[in-house]
Parts: C-alpha cells; sequence; structure tokens
C-alpha cells in the first residue's frame, strides 16, 4: 500500500479515536511482512491511568491475530507537530519490529516524516539483554 492509502486510512481512523479527556487523537497502522495492515488508536478512560495508546492498541490486534513481525508503523495524531510515540510505546514497538524498521509519523497538515525504530529509542532493553546475550 503507498504512502497516499495509508495515509487516507490515518485519517479515518483518527476520527475513531476515544479521546474525550486529552482531545488529542492518535491513530496507528502496522504492516505485516505481507503487507497486511492491523489499526489501533487511543481508547482513553474516566480513570486517567487505565488509557491505552493508538500504538499499544494496534500491536494487541496484530497480536492477537498470530502477528510476531511488524515491518512498518505509521502514527497520524491531532497535532501539527511530528509527534513521536511514547516511551511504553515503543519499547512495545521494539518487541515486535527490527531496530532498523521505518516508523512514519505524520502531523494533522498532510505532511509526513520517517525515521527509525531504533533513532527514535536508541539503546532499547530487548530479549537478548534478558538471556546476557
Ligand atoms: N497517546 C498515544 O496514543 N500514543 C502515544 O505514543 C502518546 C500518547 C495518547 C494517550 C492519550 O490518550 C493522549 O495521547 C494524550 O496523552
Amino acid at each position: 500500500m503507498n504512502i497516499k492509502e495509508i495515509h487516507l486510512k490515518l485519517e479515518n481512523l483518527l476520527k475513531k479515536s476515544y479521546s474525550p479527556y486529552s482531545e488529542f487523537k492518535v491513530a496507528c497502522i502496522l504492516e505485516d511482512p505481507e503487507g497486511n495492515l492491523y489499526e489501533g488508536v487511543n481508547i482513553e478512560n474516566a480513570s486517567y491511568g487505565a488509557t491505552i495508546c493508538a500504538e499499544r492498541s494496534a500491536i494487541a490486534n496484530a497480536v492477537t491475530k498470530g502477528v510476531r513481525k511488524i515491518v512498518s508503523a505509521y502514527v497520524m495524531t491531532s497535532s501539527d507537530s511530528f509527534i513521536s510515540p511514547c516511551g511504553i510505546c515503543l519499547q512495545t514497538l521494539v518487541e515486535f519490529m527490527p531496530a532498523n524498521s521505518q516508523v512514519v509519523l505524520f502531523n494533522n497538515q498532510k505532511s509526513y516524516k520517517i525515521w527509525k525504530l531504533e533513532n527514535l529509542l536508541p539503546q532499547s532493553f530487548t530479549k537478548k539483554d534478558l538471556l546476557n546475550e
């Protein structure tokens, strides 16, 4: 799927964000190696700490469908800046994405910037650290 089609999908997905408290909308689309797409939005809660970010909502969607490898992440927010996924979401993405995978950040102005995951979260903690490799 090309970037214009992804952009259109993100714009529609962003409308599904449930964010009545912050009014900060986030949408995420993850792509597996076969090109299948998995969507997520941020879902807030009156008990604020129960909120889930769009990226982790998309990961939960993908992993529940049996996916174990993600090659691209596309994230759009309602901001006119390019917003990085938060630390917890980056850590969650690292579990399933190779370090050099692309993370494409869209603002609300039809622009995007491409990052490598390893540049958004350098020196991340991975299963290699647990195995002492
Ligand atoms: N949010 C995300 O969905 N992803 C992030 O990586 C950062 C923050 C959401 C959580 C909350 O609903 C709103 O943005 C404001 O923090």
